[in-house]
């Protein structure tokens, strides 16, 4: 399903919003997301971070585990906004989204004024997911 200019620039303004709730002492560097299911409910996330800096967790993760732990599984799109630059989802992320959207439309950029989209099939060619256990 594609979604407006107008969708994609809201999405991307609550992801920034998220932002300002991470926990990333040791890196300094946030990220917040905003998920956007088929039903229109959008899940946010953002990276929690721990002194045991592998139970650190990144926020498309923590936003898919929420919309999931609540019942919801098909989502259009993701927006994702960092502190600097203009993060894309890590390699687990993207592989963890692949598991419930393939052509989960991911929005990121450094600003409002500066967004990219591509569709997650895109950000992970050839991926494995669970046709291939089949
Ligand atoms: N991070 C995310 O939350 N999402 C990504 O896709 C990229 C990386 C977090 C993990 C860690 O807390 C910090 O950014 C630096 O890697």
């Amino acid at each position: 399903m594609a979604i407006s200019k107008e969708e994609c620039s809201s999405l991307y303004l609550t992801a920034t919003e998220a932002l300002g709730n991470a926990y990333a002492p040791y890196s300094g560097f946030s990220v917040g997301v905003a998920l956007l299911t088929s039903e229109g409910k959008v899940f946010t996330g953002c990276n929690v971070e721990n002194a045991s800096y592998s139970a650190g967790m990144c926020a498309e993760r923590i936003a898919l585990g929420k919309a999931v732990s609540e019942g919801y599984r098909d989502f259009i799109a993701i927006a994702v906004a960092g502190s600097s630059g203009a993060p894309t989802p890590c390699g687990i992320c993207r592989q963890a989204l692949y598991e419930f959207a393939p052509g989960l439309l991911v929005i990121w950029g450094s600003s409002g004024s500066d967004l990219h989209c591509l569709s997650l099939n895109g950000l992970l060619p050839e991926a494995f997911g669970p046709l291939d256990l089949k």
